[in-house]
């Protein structure tokens, strides 16, 4: 098969293994797959690739069978040819040191398989943190129509009474367990309670967060990021992903025509009217990283000033992901978000994100998703922080903070990386008040490696039995979409190569003020110059494999923590505009 209006191949033909003769190449192909027991007529259809993540440690994943099965319905319903491949599955809680050191090398995955292998469009089947992201780095880079299925929530639990769901809850129980407020024999009882299908998190975690995001970059059949995992909606999306993704085949709708500044534009209003993970920052970064984009933090802080979070879901509001789906999932949110959005941005359907919009319906009574005057927090979620702590930015998701230490100075306490922080944090002899602010250092890109979800550093337990509830916490990590505090995250440059969170000391003044977008510390610039000359910083390294290539390549959080060579060679523009 051969497009109709070029003489590039398609199908089986596609992406030849070189034997130095390409007719032998297809003969060959063409013999091996019809061991599988395949007709020439099935193999001259179009070829629709389907990365199958399923995976038995990956429990967020766990409909991927029956996904597949509904997707491949939709391909052959549509004439096209399906495959499913798979690729490397990455779960939260069964990676080490942390899925985010691994997401890099999901997304080279990608990339790679999908060029290796012959395919006219891709389905990428992606739910938990990583995955998601990973997949859409991947495709930006392949350049073949791609199609996003996500594999949607799980439901929630209940505990005495009360619904549960991961993982807000699981933190909240556990701050409750740690402060001795409930026991061993309940904190077992939740923990049967909090995940009670398979499916991703049922918050406004990074998963539901990354989710929607693809829906809102277009990436997604309309209605594709809210169905939870085990619902027959969730089937009927996954086979109208199918037939969509052969369409997208014939159409040649390839990926760089959907993810342009404007649909990622739309990705960050979304971020912020969701009141999504902090994560989605980094990820939205890589993923426009490798579609020529610089993401201008202080303008997405301005666009954050004029969007408010709309939708009322954990952890800064009060539903779970199977409330927003039966109160109209994402279609709700856009619609009342339209005066915001760039509608003429084109989606996997071919039609436009306005379009799809105003095809959606209209509006219905609802609790979950607020109308612009009845907002669930004024601005965007997340507010980007400058100052000679952060001189490349941090961030705090401030829908999710605590008013009142929003605007706070307080003394240092310094843990120097995650070992010294679980060795001392609930020592007796902490030297720690409630006003003080707690500093972690070396959880960065390249100080844990791999950036991980420590900056949600838990109250020094000398504190929770007081009743403390928050404080503030500064480092270079991320922290779970489902957490909940007055959480400083991603200072850059990261303490690990030096950066000047590397040279805070105990006792320190330190200067918050999410009003000023400031974050300070209360040392002169000599000072800093003298401390950091004397104690220089030597970099992590390694001498071979996965750990090399990443210290040798991961960028910052500013760069997405991507990998250099993984960028676009060439940078074409900044977003979000001015
Ligand atoms: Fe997979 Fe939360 S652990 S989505």
């Amino acid at each position: 098969m051969t497009d109709d209006t070029s003489n590039k191949p398609r199908g089986l033909r596609k992406s030849l293994t070189s034997y130095g003769d390409n007719g032998f190449s297809l003969f060959l192909r063409k013999a091996f797959i019809k061991g599988a027991g395949y007709t020439d007529s099935a193999l001259d259809r179009p070829v629709i690739g389907i990365v199958n993540t399923g995976s038995a440690y990956n429990p967020c994943h766990g409909n991927a069978p029956q996904l597949i099965e509904a997707v491949k319905r939709g391909v052959m319903l549509a004439g096209g040819l399906p495959m499913d491949f798979p690729t490397i599955s990455i779960a939260e809680s069964f990676s080490q040191p942390t899925s985010m050191y691994l997401r890099n090398l999901m997304s080279i995955d990608t990339e790679e398989m999908i060029r290796a292998q012959p395919m006219d469009a891709v389905v990428l089947i992606g739910g938990c943190d990583k995955t998601v992201p990973a997949q859409l780095m991947g495709a930006a880079s392949a350049g073949i129509p791609s199609i996003q299925l996500i594999t949607g929530s799980m439901l929630t639990g209940a505990h005495r009474g009360e619904r549960v769901g991961a993982c807000t809850d699981c933190r909240r129980y556990w701050g409750r367990f740690r402060a001795e407020e409930i026991n061993a024999d309940e904190i077992a009882a939740v923990n049967n309670q909090l995940v009670a299908s398979v499916g991703t998190c049922s918050v406004m975690g990074t998963a539901s967060t990354m989710a929607c995001i693809a829906e809102a970059l277009g990436m997604t059949v309309p209605g594709g990021a809210s169905p939870p995992a085990v619902t027959s909606d969730r089937m009927r999306i996954a086979e109208l992903t199918g037939a969509q993704a052969v369409k997208m085949a014939h159409e040649q709708l390839t990926i760089d025509k959907i993810l342009t500044a404007e649909a990622l534009e739309n990705a960050m209003r979304v971020l912020l009217a969701i009141g999504g993970s902090t994560n989605g920052i980094v990820h939205l970064t890589a993923i426009a990283g490798r579609m020529g984009y610089e993401v201008d933090l202080k303008a997405l802080d301005r666009m954050g000033r004029e969007t408010p979070v709309l939708v009322d879901l954990k952890p800064s509001g009060a539903h779970y992901m199977e409330d927003f789906h039966k109160a109209g999932g994402m279609a709700s949110l856009l619609r009342e978000l339209k005066p915001l959005l760039n509608l003429d941005a084109l989606t996997v359907t071919g039609r436009t994100l306005g379009e799809e919009i105003d095809a959606a319906g209209p509006a219905f009574a609802q609790d979950v998703v607020r109308p612009f005057d009845r907002p669930v927090y004024p601005q965007g979620g997340i507010a980007v922080l400058e100052g000679n702590l952060a001189p490349g930015g941090a961030i705090i998701k401030q829908s999710a903070a605590d008013a009142r230490l929003m605007e706070h100075e307080g003394r240092a306490v310094v843990f120097e990386n995650g070992a010294d922080l679980a060795a001392r944090i609930d020592a007796d002899d902490l030297d720690v008040t409630p006003d003080d602010i707690l500093v972690l250092k070396n959880i960065g890109p390249k100080g844990a490696p791999g950036m991980p979800e420590a900056g949600y550093i838990p109250i020094p337990r000398k504190l929770a039995v007081q009743g403390v509830k928050d404080i503030v916490r500064i480092s270079d990590g991320r922290m779970s979409g489902t957490a909940f505090g007055t959480i400083v995250l991603h200072v850059t440059p990261e303490s690990a190569i030096g950066g000047p969170l590397a040279h805070v000391r105990n006792g320190d003044r330190i200067r918050l003020s999410v009003s000023k977008r400031e974050l300070s510390l209360l040392i002169s610039d000599e000072e800093l110059a003298a401390r950091a000359q004397a104690s220089p910083v030597t970099e992590p390294s390694a001498d071979r494999g996965y750990r090399k290539l990443f210290y040798d390549t991961v960028t910052q959080a500013d760069k997405g923590v991507d990998f250099d060579f993984l960028r676009a060679a060439r940078m074409r523009g900044v977003t979000p505009r001015g």
